[in-house]
């Protein structure tokens, strides 16, 4: 599995599983078992999700050693605002059976972010958290955080596809040392992204998927990538992206579908 190295040097495996809207319980459960036995290393979850207790489960009962499977989890908004950021910690621990996270984010860039950014940074120098990072923030809400800031993000989590892909902020985060994360890589459950031409005939060049095809574009463009899916076959074969490698001039045309068009909320405009 290929590796995104953080300013830090601890190293994220550049595919992971996300989990959002995966049930808990078995739902969770199989989908975490499954990647898990692909060969992911890399499982994404947050208290939001409500499966904290099904990944950790599954991760448990996988019998793959904690320090080989990369964890992330992320503290909710409602507890950034309430100033609650390590109590919100410690019960995803608790969820989790675990005594560490490998990366914890804030969720989205809310009001009281700058407070819990310092609960996330005591933890991590307590080796509580092996990376701290955020989620959902644009380069205003990261230069707020830096106001008071002991330790810089090492991570940014944002929605990136090809109709989305966000490249100007990739770019400038990648300039500034922090790894880029993206979420709802294939567009999400509604976007009928994967039926797009271009994505049709690059797949069939390359004798691949259409989601085979965005997740590697992914991997060349440097960052880590966490699609989701609750199904076994997606699983295994959305895992199948490391050993084919897209021409310059296809990494070019799929760059080139971006519309600005976003699936998830837009970080300067939400009201959860
Ligand atoms: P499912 O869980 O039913 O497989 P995201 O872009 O947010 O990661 O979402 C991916 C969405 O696309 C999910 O709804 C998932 O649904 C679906 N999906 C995941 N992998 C594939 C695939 N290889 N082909 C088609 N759909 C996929």
């Amino acid at each position: 599995m290929k590796t995104i190295t953080l300013y830090n040097g601890v190293q994220v495996p550049q595919l992971g599983l996300g989990v959002f809207k995966a049930a808990q319980g078995e739902e969770t459960e199989d989908a975490v078992k499954w990647a898990l036995e692909a060969g992911y290393r890399h499982i994404d979850t947050a208290a939001v999700y409500g499966n904290e207790r099904s990944v950790g489960k599954a991760v448990r009962e996988s019998g793959i050693p904690r320090e080989d499977v990369f964890i992330t989890a992320k503290v909710w908004n409602s507890d950034i605002r309430a100033g609650r950021a390590e109590d919100a910690f410690f019960r995803t621990l608790d969820n989790l059976q675990t005594d560490y996270v490998d990366l914890y984010l804030l969720h989205w860039p809310v009001e009281g972010k700058e407070y819990a950014w310092s609960q996330l940074e005591d933890l991590y120098v307590q080796k509580r958290i092996r990376a701290i990072g955020v989620s959902n923030f644009h380069p205003q809400h990261l230069e707020e955080l830096m106001e008071q800031a002991r330790i810089k993000p090492m991570v940014d989590q944002l929605e990136s596809h090809p109709l989305m892909n966000n490249q100007e902020l990739i770019d400038y985060l990648q300039a500034n040392e922090i790894a880029v994360g993206a979420w709802s890589p294939l567009g999400g459950p509604q976007l009928p992204l994967l039926q797009h031409p271009v994505l049709l005939e690059l797949a069939e060049k390359y004798h691949r998927t259409p989601a085979q095809i965005v997740l590697r574009w992914d991997i060349q463009r440097n960052i880590f990538v966490i699609p989701k899916s609750t199904h076994r076959e997606r699983i295994i074969s959305n895992s199948e992206i490391f050993d084919f490698e897209l021409a310059e001039e296809d990494m070019e045309r799929i760059r080139s579908l971006d519309r600005n068009f976003r699936v998830g909320p837009d970080p300067d405009n939400f009201n959860f």
